[in-house]
């Protein structure tokens, strides 16, 4: 449980990237009974997190799901189906080839009989398998034979999640539609290695699942919407690169929020230490070249926010080696070009969607700045804020913004980025529902 009070703690003063504190969500979801009567067939893989299934499973529980176990061959090395079986006060299923279970065709009734598939750990094997289509266990073959929403968690050593078969894997994955929860950043238990790849922690998987089972009614169902997170990294040599303070909170905030409301959020981020949002597809660049190149592959649109600090310049010669420091030298001059314009890109695209927001970070002459890019940039809405260092906007949690359009200015009180990312994913989806935007 410790696990539990870190993320409890933690709440006080951080936010998940739904922006809302975790301690929050948890006794929101809690009190409310929030899956009550939902079915989730939960696929335990066999990796060294799958101990915190256990703390998964009371979880869902206590909000009213009914949680029916699968264990892979390698889960029953981690936990025991006893143990699982227990905390879930159901039928543990392990086995494919079983008399008992097969008579009436188990794994296909296994795979029908829930609201959602969960697979916690998403071993690196497991993410292969259903990447590839193969069905030679019970866990394989019920996501094989499912006709319902699957979610998975995945948990891996670093290396193995940034190996070309997993990255290849998991761009597979996210093309047919499967949900992503974490991983996260963090040292591993089990090497201290640190890097990319522990299993989100079980309250954050829960949120995603209470995301996806929602059945209150969504605005934006059926509207799609590109996004831009974060800085960019401009290249300078192989180690050097020019960047910016953005942490990506306020846009990996909006990106959420829209999903929230049910649209499908494609977002592409640069370089940021924060996880992915729930819910949301999203395409990892470094520069504003790869950002453009991504941004565009995903038009048309139904509405484009672009929240990004994308670098205004780059070296107009990367250097192919390390710039070696010389005795006697001047240090070297760095010729800048400039990058392209993403936001007027689009704004002024043939499949320029329908509604394009654009983010102005200025530290002067804020509403001046803001109301000039309203037009050189195509946008509908400026979204400005001041990010001088006194504001403390800039990897900060709060954020004060004005909402510049050609009606006029728009003042927001002080609020958190999750706040701020709540109510401009209200504002898009009646401006999308309106006949006119
Ligand atoms: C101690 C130990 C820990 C492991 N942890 C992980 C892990 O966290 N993630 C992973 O992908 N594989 C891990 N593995 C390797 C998997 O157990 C192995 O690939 C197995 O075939 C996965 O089977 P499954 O995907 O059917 O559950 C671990 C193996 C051992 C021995």
């Amino acid at each position: 449980m410790e696990e539990e009070v870190r993320l409890l703690l933690g709440g006080l003063g951080n936010t998940t990237p739904t922006g809302l504190a975790p301690a929050a969500v948890n006794a929101h979801s809690v009190a409310s009974g929030s899956l009550s009567g939902r079915r989730v067939l939960l696929i335990i893989g066999g990796g060294i997190a799958a101990y915190k299934c256990l703390d998964l499973i009371r979880r869902l529980r206590e909000r009213g799901a009914q949680v029916r176990p699968v264990l892979t061959k390698a889960a029953e090395e981690f936990v025991t189906p006893l143990a699982v079986g227990a905390l879930a006060a159901d039928k543990v299923f392990t086995e494919l080839f079983s008399r008992e279970d097969e008579h009436d065709v188990g794994h296909i009734r296994l795979s029908r009989e829930a609201d959602l598939i969960v697979v916690a750990p998403a071993t690196a094997d497991l993410m292969a398998k259903m990447a590839n289509g193969l069905a030679n266990d019970l866990a394989s073959a019920v996501l094989m034979a499912t006709d319902k929403r699957v979610l998975i968690a995945p948990a891996m050593n670093p290396k193995m999640w940034d190996h070309p078969a997993t990255k290849r894997n998991r761009a597979t994955l996210e093309k047919d539609g499967i949900h992503f929860a974490g991983p996260s950043s963090g040292e591993m238990a089990e090497s201290g290695e640190g890097g990319t790849g522990r299993m989100a922690e079980p309250l954050e998987i829960v949120a995603a699942i209470e995301l996806l089972l929602d059945r209150r009614p969504k605005p934006l169902t059926g509207k799609t919407i590109i996004m831009t997170s974060g800085p960019t990294h401009e290249p300078i040599d192989p180690v050097r690169y020019i960047a910016n303070r953005s942490s990506g909170k306020q846009g990996h905030a909006i990106a959420a929020a829209l999903a929230k409301l049910g649209a499908t959020v494609r977002l592409v981020s640069g370089p940021v230490s924060i996880p992915d949002p729930e819910g949301v597809t999203v395409t990892h660049v470094e520069s504003a070249r790869e950002m453009r190149d991504a941004v565009e592959q995903f038009l048309p649109a139904d509405a484009a926010v672009m929240v990004a600090a994308v670098a205004d310049w780059r070296t107009a010669n990367e250097a192919g080696e390390k710039i070696k420091k010389k005795p006697g030298e001047k240090a070297p001059a760095l010729q800048m070009v400039e990058n392209p314009d993403i936001l007027a890109g689009i704004g002024h695209s043939k499949l320029r969607p329908r509604l394009v927001v654009g983010f102005a970070a200025e530290t002067q002459d804020l509403l001046k700045n803001a109301r000039k890019k309203l037009d050189k940039k195509g946008a509908d809405w400026i979204v400005a804020n001041d990010v001088s260092h006194a504001t403390g906007v800039m990897g900060g949690d709060r954020n004060a913004v004005r909402i510049v359009s050609r009606s006029g200015v728009e003042e927001w009180p002080d609020m958190s980025k999750g706040e701020v990312a709540e109510r401009l994913a209200a504002r898009i989806a009646a401006a999308l529902q309106a006949v006119e935007v």
